[in-house]
């Protein structure tokens, strides 16, 4: 492995350090010094994290039945833009709206319309990433309209469950692919399967930066996690395949649907590691 985590010559090594490299040495991948967040930095990501959950509490309180799904894209500009933020999905390698609105079979990206009317038994997911003083918070969460299904319920409950498995799998120093295992399990045992296709990732000063999340994986493999990492894990479980697709004729190839067109939930959180496990930047 490359000597990834570098160490400043004739400086005393820390106790981090020396966890660091010494999983470097065994032949893990470690992360790089750049993706280590300063006390300062996690108080701009914190502060971005509290307004993107206020963003999404103001969504909570005002989706229902009969409104499309434009419209809130519209509430969700406009509160962004009141306090003094950007919403990061406008304009983002194309993407034409401020957040991702995700209905049932779509998997995750679901662009919003005002031409799409949310109808009782959906569950769709609203995914918002705020940038407040140049830094970036990203979270989504599920919303059911009106009553739904016991079956589409119960994705809904366990894929939250999947979530909170996986960040509680995230010790420090342990491996990406800890939290994947955990999840995966979890999802499986339910009978549901996890999507591969698209992963969790490092953010905070960027939008998207390594590491990449996998939602499934082996115990022990992937990046080693280390206090002052800053990431999303954002399991998509789906209650048929795993597989998923983008509509050839999609002008904008930004939708992504669940392969057999089988209903698929998401949540995600940005999570700050520490020394204790990790902590939620976006409650
Ligand atoms: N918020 C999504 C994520 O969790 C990314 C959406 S990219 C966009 O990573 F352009 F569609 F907004
Ligand atoms: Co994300
Ligand atoms: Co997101």
């Amino acid at each position: 492995m490359k000597n990834r985590w570098s160490v400043e010559k004739g400086a005393p090594l820390t106790p981090m350090d020396k966890k660091i490299l010494a999983a470097q040495k065994a032949g893990h991948v470690v992360p790089t010094r750049s993706m280590i967040r300063t006390p300062e930095e996690i108080e701009g990501i914190r502060k971005s994290g509290e307004l993107n959950t206020a963003l999404l509490d103001m969504v909570a309180s005002v989706i229902k039945e009969g409104m499309s799904s434009g419209q809130i894209d519209d509430m969700v500009y406009q509160f962004t833009m009141d306090h003094h933020a950007t919403p990061a999905p406008l304009n983002y390698e194309g993407f034409p709206k401020s957040c991702c609105i995700s209905i049932d079979d779509v998997v995750c990206h679901g662009i919003p319309d005002h031409n799409t009317f949310f109808k009782p038994g959906q569950i769709v997911n609203v995914d918002v990433t705020t940038i407040l003083d140049g830094y970036y918070a990203d979270a989504n969460r599920m919303f059911i309209i009106g009553e739904t299904t016991p079956e589409k319920k119960r994705l809904v409950d366990v894929t939250l469950e999947c979530l909170n498995i996986g960040a509680k799998a995230c010790k420090p120093y342990s491996f990406v692919g800890d939290i994947g295992f955990a999840i995966q399990c979890h999802a499986q045992k339910n009978g549901y399967s996890v999507v591969r296709e698209l992963c969790g990732h490092g953010v905070g000063l960027e939008f998207h930066c390594e590491p990449e999340v996998m939602h499934y994986g082996r115990p022990g493999t992937g990046m080693m996690l280390v206090p002052g990492m800053v990431f999303t894990i954002e399991p998509m479980i789906n209650m048929g395949t795993w597989r998923v697709f983008i509509d050839d004729e999609d002008p904008y190839g930004w939708e992504v649907i669940s392969d057999d067109e089988l209903p698929s939930a998401q949540w995600e959180h940005t999570y700050l590691m520490t020394e204790n496990g990790v902590e939620i930047l976006t409650h």
